[in-house]
């Protein structure tokens, strides 16, 4: 079907259908933005197309920095909510669209404002760190918050002596606690659903059958612990593991000598990584790990956004204000994130 064809609602959680990312899609979609001023902004997991068509890719740092520097009227934002909606509470003034408002995060809806409110209360005096994949209402209750890319710096920029309560990712904080050594860093027990169901012994199989690979971890995985541990045993050599966001996914593809890369994150990363190095065989240690949500943003979900300006994404102006600061501190700390 052409993009002229009208957009099919939706029901439950299904995604919008019925358009395919043919040539009169795409140059309808650049037409409609160019009307509106607006960007068009991707993260690395979304589909192909998505990917292709955003003016800018990247992962949830660098997209962060970009909508709070872009001067577009609008900002679409082809990601998951909290994505979006941090792109809101560093615009306030901007106009913040979401394809489908439904794509939700499973790791976002691990802690609520209420239960983190709870645990800074048994540790009064606490800094807490909340990564991004999180609710504006949790941002809100955060002093500085992090992406897998400079979780580490971050926490790096916390004075030695300071509790620090880390949220809600349980993976992303055992990674920082082995990189920073520190001992007063208390860890929510949450998880993605699609990272945690990347296992050890599934990344175990996979290297003993690859060992001449690299090992691309993102640190949200159930594997990064065992990954680790295959290296320090020497099952796997220790240069050949590395734990990276994104972003830094891309960077290092384009860097490494290896021909064969197996990758331990949501496949959409595959796209730009095969973009990035075609050179290289990029092989999926689980290829059935796909984030449901961010695949709700379809060619038929970004059409609508463009045409009829939904659905818009709104922050209370007095929650928007309390994240702000967590969420500057995080932007203006460590390197600059991966995205084009
Ligand atoms: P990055 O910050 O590495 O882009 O990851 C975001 C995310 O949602 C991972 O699941
Ligand atoms: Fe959330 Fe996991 Fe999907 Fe990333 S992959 S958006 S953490 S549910």
């Amino acid at each position: 079907m052409a993009a002229t064809a009208s957009v099919e609602r939706a029901s439950a959680l299904e995604p919008y259908d019925g358009v395919r990312p043919d040539a009169a899609w795409r140059e309808e979609v650049l037409r409609l933005a160019e009307r509106r001023n607006a960007v068009i902004l991707a993260h690395n997991y979304q589909l192909p197309e998505i990917q292709d068509i955003a003016h800018h890719t990247g992962d949830s740092l660098a997209l962060s920095r970009i909508a709070a520097e872009s001067d577009a009227d609008t900002i679409v934002f082809c990601g998951v909510h909290f994505m979006a909606e941090t792109a809101k509470i560093l615009s306030p003034d901007r106009t913040v669209l979401i394809p489908d408002e439904r794509a939700g995060c499973s790791l976002a809806d691990s802690i609520t404002a209420e239960q983190l409110r709870a645990w800074k209360a048994e540790h009064p005096g606490a800094v807490v760190v909340s990564y991004v994949n999180t609710t504006a209402e949790v941002k809100a209750e955060t002093d500085i918050c992090c992406t897998s890319s400079n979780a580490v710096d971050v926490v790096r920029s916390i004075p030695a002596d300071r509790e620090v309560l880390f949220c809600p990712d349980q993976f992303l904080g055992a990674h920082v606690k082995r990189e920073t050594g520190r001992e007063n860093l208390h860890i929510w027990a949450g998880e993605c659903h699609v990272h945690a169901g990347i296992n050890g012994p599934e990344l175990a199989e996979k290297a003993a059958a690859n060992p001449d690979a690299d090992l691309f971890i993102h640190p949200e995985c159930g594997c990064a612990t065992s990954a680790l541990y295959l290296a320090g045993e020497g099952t796997v050599p220790q240069d050949k593991v590395k734990i990276l966001s994104t972003g830094d996914m891309v960077k290092a593809a384009r860097d490494t000598h290896a021909r064969t890369v197996l990758v331990a994150t949501e496949v959409g990363m595959l796209h730009q990584l095969r973009r990035a190095a075609p050179e290289i065989d990029f092989r999926a240690v689980n290829d059935r790990a796909a984030c449901r949500y961010m695949k709700m943003i379809t060619p038929a979900a970004l059409l609508r956004a463009l045409r009829e300006g939904r659905d818009e994404v709104h922050v209370a102006p007095d929650v928007a204000e309390r994240a702000r600061g967590a969420v500057r501190r995080m932007i203006a700390i460590g390197q600059p994130g991966g995205g084009e």
